[in-house]
């Protein structure tokens, strides 16, 4: 987005709330809490919340480093601080993930929308658990429907952004985030209070290192890029509208607690519902829209409060989405000259085909499975999940190149004028940020991947 570089946040806060509002999205509300389930709770928790910590945090700052000094589009930015080296094939990388992630994105968040409709015209009240779970299957495996939500859901997000509603999406953020903050708590009272809670508080926060394997790790990491939106050139895009003189560490301190709190504050919610109910916690995909119903069922105004929660999770995924349409669009402006309007409705468009092939996995196309080399043999996967898998190797990957670029590759004291703000502030950690950008980094990525792609420890 060349054109608006001129347009920049207003102030740290604008950019903590777009950049809150891009972190928190489905990965918090729907992901985090089913492979918290798939992976055996709170070990895998305890891991995720290392991961997000000392890989999520340095990374985001040189995210933010190369965004903010370049001030372009993900493959222009390598362009723009590399020239004539093949750095910015990590751009085409960051670009190519984030279509990936968007196409089944789109597909979940039109489930949401489903959701927050049945909700309001009262087609979940009174059924049973099985009832829910089998309302669930039906839906998600019929061949038409979850397509029209989905182009619902693309709809809505090419309609914002054609607009560049930056400004919009500030606003609204402002406005949506406490309320979904508000919502989960309320959320969470209910769960806590419901007949056998302590078992699901017990599954997301005492920690049994036993259940946890090598593959659980690897899909921590993958995920603590995934909620942060780490990986897929939505926070370099986003980097190139800090102002120069805001101060990147408290930005991403707060951008990184606020992810967390929400994610875990989504699994209180969720885990001691999934026991109260007998849901299984493996149960996948589905978790959320087959125990939440069996909360709201028994909650006073659960109707409403239902209608609330979809209608928020598709608004939490919209401005999710919008900064993973973002980074193609913008070097579809910036790097090919094209107009925004063409270029967002071409994105959308081709988002659209591929999510809805996607969605086919869960349809049709259930009985064609492509082969994942994972854990050192080939496992067959449905399209649907196969995509949520390679898009968790694939941000490890980009993370790994974006620490090697600023550890490595860019200049020392550039990288410290960044931390600073060109001396406004002190950066006492800068030490430590910078061993851990080369060294620790790197090495954990690369440890963690190889271990899991080759199942070094089985
Ligand atoms: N972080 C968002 C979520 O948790 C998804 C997302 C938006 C994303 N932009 C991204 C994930 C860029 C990876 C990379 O729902």
């Amino acid at each position: 987005m060349n054109q608006n570089t001129n347009e920049k946040f207003t102030g740290s806060l604008g950019i903590i709330l777009a950049a809150v509002a891009s972190a928190i999205g489905l990965g918090n509300i729907w992901k985090f809490p089913y492979i918290t389930g798939v992976y055996g709770g709170s070990a895998f928790v305890i891991v995720y919340l290392l991961c997000v910590t000392l890989i999520g945090v340095p990374l985001l700052l040189s995210a933010f480093i190369i965004g903010r000094k370049s001030e372009t589009d993900p493959v222009d930015a390598f362009k723009k601080l590399s020239p004539h080296t093949p750095w910015f094939l990590n751009g085409w990388l960051a670009i190519f993930t984030s279509l990936a992630i968007i196409s089944f994105y789109s597909v979940v968040a039109g489930w949401a929308i489903y959701y927050a409709y049945l909700s309001a015209t009262g087609g979940l009240v009174g059924l049973s658990p099985e009832e829910i779970g089998k309302a669930f299957g039906t839906f998600t495996s019929s061949s038409w429907q979850p397509l029209i939500w989905q182009l619902v859901f693309m709809i809505a997000t090419s309609y914002i952004v054609i607009k560049d509603v930056r400004d919009g999406i500030e606003r609204y953020s402002r406005l949506l985030m406490p309320l979904l903050l508000v919502l989960l708590i309320s959320l969470d009272i209910r769960a806590v209070t419901l007949d056998g809670a302590s078992v699901g508080l017990d599954f997301l926060f005492k920690p049994d290192f036993s259940k946890l394997t090598v593959e659980a790790v690897l899909s921590a990491l993958g995920h603590s890029f995934f909620t942060l939106s780490i990986g897929a050139g939505t926070m370099i895009t986003y980097g190139a509208y800090i102002r120069k003189k805001d101060n990147l560490l408290p930005i991403v301190a707060q951008i990184v607690a606020a992810d967390t709190l929400i994610a875990i504050l989504a699994g209180i919610a969720i885990f001691p519902a999934v026991f109260a109910f007998g849901v299984e916690p493996t149960s996948g995909p589905g978790l959320v829209f087959i125990t939440l119903p069996n909360v709201f069922n028994q909650m006073p105004l659960g109707q409403l409060f239902s209608f609330v929660f979809f209608l928020l999770l598709f608004i939490a995924a919209l401005t999710s989405a919008i900064s993973l349409v973002e980074p193609s669009v913008s070097y579809l402006i910036s790097g090919l000259g094209w107009k925004r309007k063409k270029a967002t409705i071409c994105v959308s468009l081709t988002i659209t085909v591929i999510g809805a092939t996607l969605s086919q996995g869960n349809g049709i196309l259930n009985n064609f499975k492509l082969p994942f080399y994972i854990n050192g043999i080939f496992q067959k996967m449905d399209i649907f999940g196969w995509t949520i898998t390679l898009t968790d190797q694939l941000l490890p990957i980009s993370g790994f190149f974006i620490a090697i670029f600023v550890g490595w590759t860019l200049d020392k004291k550039l990288v410290q004028k960044e931390l600073s703000s060109s001396g406004k502030y002190k950066t006492g950690y800068f030490q430590f940020y910078r061993i851990t950008i080369r060294f620790i980094v790197p090495a954990a990525i690369a440890l963690i991947f190889l271990t899991s792609i080759f199942g070094l420890f089985k």
